[in-house]
């Protein structure tokens, strides 16, 4: 159970769990232990890909720098290669002297996401990650992240609205119920990996998981109709 994916409902609370869970901000009740010891703050295993792209990248530093900012447990001179290479794997090769502000909202989530990735987290925790990215690219950033957690050895947690990428990602799905929220249904994906969205999506075994995931999402989504 490596990949948890988390969809619920539009406020939820599924940020506030994720702040929560990566040590940004306390939990009002209840502890999070990582390492097996109360996470009290921000820690360098603990990687986080904000929704809020736009703001998580410094203005003032080009993407290369801002993807360096992921690779200081990195030699000096490993550094800029591997900054390239990660440029390079989410599809944004030749753009590292460009500024942040200088490239499309999706090109800033990819650009997070490299840091992200060259940080080599043990935990990567990301919300939203491919929200403002084309269907194409989105595809393809999703055998990304996937390949790469076929290839090494971190956890994550993924919060999205997207049911069948919530599927295609995780060895476990989480459904949020609205706010106050709680788990409403875990489904396990015991699909096989490594996935690929030429095969993964075709098998029947996904629809089946797609059409139950998405059960649950309607019924949370009812109880927050109702609730107004
Ligand atoms: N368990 C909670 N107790 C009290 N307040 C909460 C709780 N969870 C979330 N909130 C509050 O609800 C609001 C929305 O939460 P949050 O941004 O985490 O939702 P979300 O599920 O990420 O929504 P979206 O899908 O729109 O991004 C925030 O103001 C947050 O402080
Ligand atoms: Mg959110």
């Amino acid at each position: 159970m490596r990949v948890v994916s988390i969809v619920g409902p539009s406020g939820a609370g599924k940020t506030t769990l994720l702040r929560a869970a990566s040590g940004l901000r306390p939990p009002d009740r209840g502890e999070v232990h990582f390492d097996g010891r109360p996470l009290l703050d921000v820690v360098p295993g603990i990687s986080v890909v904000f929704q809020e792209y736009n703001k998580s990248l410094f203005p003032w530093l080009s993407v290369a720098r801002n993807v360096a900012m992921g690779a200081r447990h990195l030699p000096a001179e490993r550094r800029t290669g591997e900054v390239e290479a990660a440029l390079r794997r989410v599809g944004l090769a030749g753009f590292g002297a460009r500024y942040p502000w200088e490239l499309s909202g999706g090109m800033q989530q990819r650009a997070a996401l490299a840091r992200a990735l060259i940080s080599d987290p043990r935990v990567l925790m990301m919300d939203e990650p491919f929200a403002s990215v084309d269907a194409l690219t989105r595809g393809h950033l999703e055998d990304v992240v996937s390949d790469l957690w076929e290839r090494s050895s971190f956890a994550a947690l993924l919060v999205t609205h997207d049911v069948a990428e919530a599927i295609y990602l995780a060895d476990r799905v989480l459904v949020l119920s609205a706010r106050p929220s709680r788990v409403l249904a875990e489904v396990a994906v015991q699909l096989p990996r490594p996935r690929s969205h030429g095969r993964t999506r075709l098998l029947p075994e996904f629809a089946e998981l797609e059409a139950q995931v998405l059960e649950r999402v309607e019924e949370a989504g009812r109880a927050t109709i109702g609730s107004r």
